[in-house]
Order: C-alpha cells, then structure tokens, then sequence
C-alpha cells in the first residue's frame, strides 16, 4: 500500500503532468500560428510524453492500491510575445517540475516508501535530458537572434523528432484518410 502522504503528492504530480500536456499543446497552437511547422511538431512529440509521464503516476498509485483524484488544471498562458519567450518557458516549465520530483524523492525517502524509488529516480533522469535539451534549443534561439533562415533551420531540425510509435497525438493515428 503506497504511503499516503506520498500519494497524495503523486496525485499532485498526475496534475503538473498534465498540464505540461497541456502547455505544450498551447505552445503547439502557439507554434502553428507562426507558420513554425517544426517547432509546433516538436512540442506536440513532448506533450505526448508528458501525457505518459502522467500516466506512470496514474498506474504506480493504482498498482499500489491508493486512489488516483483528478484535480483542476491551471488556466494556460495561450500568447507569447516570441519565439525566445516560448523556449524560455519551456526551460523555466521543466526545471519546476524537477523540483517536483525532487520533493517526491524527499517525501518517499522519508515516509520509507522504497517501492516508488526507481521511479522516481527514472523521473529525475528523465529530467536531466528534458532540461538539458530545452536549455540547448533555447540557447540556440538566442544565437540566431533575429536570422529568420538560422530560424527555419533550427525549427526543420526540430520537425525531425521522431513521434513515438502507436501516439494518439500523431495525426495518422485520427486521419479520416487514413
Ligand atoms: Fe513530465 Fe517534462 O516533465
């Protein structure tokens, strides 16, 4: 049986997951609007992973017999004043939500909840790599600056993100021509 204060926490976190979903999908419409294809496929490609990540909270209270409550989500921030400002949320977004896991980690560790341990820690590295990589693009965008090519290179580089397999999210999942 998960530790209750612990899953209290998780149900939190199944909330924050949730709503980078949805922040991400925002900064996709967000993305489409600036004729920024690539971008806008990247961001969808994360708020897939976010929707998973939400769903390892989901399953791991299950599977350890607690009750999974869905809270409100937050209202979204749906306008950005550039492409900069999108990325530097993106950094700022993630670096709060390892906070989060890092608070997870501290209550499991001291509520002796052992179990939920190698998650956590696949969280924390999960973490590592999501702020690493929206550092870098972030950093990249402030190179280029204003050189609108060095920007539709960075956003054909980014279209290339794979989609991971059997994804709602991706488009041929839902085509009516498909
Ligand atoms: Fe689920 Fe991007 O943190």
């Amino acid at each position: 049986m998960i530790n209750e204060r612990l899953r209290n926490s998780m149900n939190e976190q199944i909330k924050n997951e949730l709503e980078s979903f949805y922040i991400y999908m925002s900064m996709t419409a967000y993305f489409h609007t600036r004729n920024l294809d690539g971008m806008a496929h990247w961001m969808r490609c994360q708020a897939h992973e976010e929707m998973t990540h939400a769903m390892k909270f989901f399953d791991h209270i299950n599977d350890r017999g607690g009750k999974v409550v869905l809270l409100n989500l937050n209202q979204l921030k749906t306008v950005w004043a550039s492409i900069t400002e999108v990325w530097q949320d993106t950094y700022e977004h993630e670096q709060f939500i390892t906070g989060k896991i890092n608070e997870l980690t501290t209550i499991a560790r001291e509520e002796k909840d052992y179990t939920s341990e190698p998650m956590l820690a696949w969280f924390s590295k999960e973490q590592l790599e999501e702020e690493a990589t929206a550092c870098k693009v972030l950093e990249q965008i402030k190179m280029i600056g204003e050189n609108q090519s060095g920007i539709l290179m960075l956003d054909r580089e980014l279209g290339a993100r794979a989609f991971p397999p059997g994804s709602a999210l991706d488009p041929a999942a839902y085509s009516v021509t498909a």
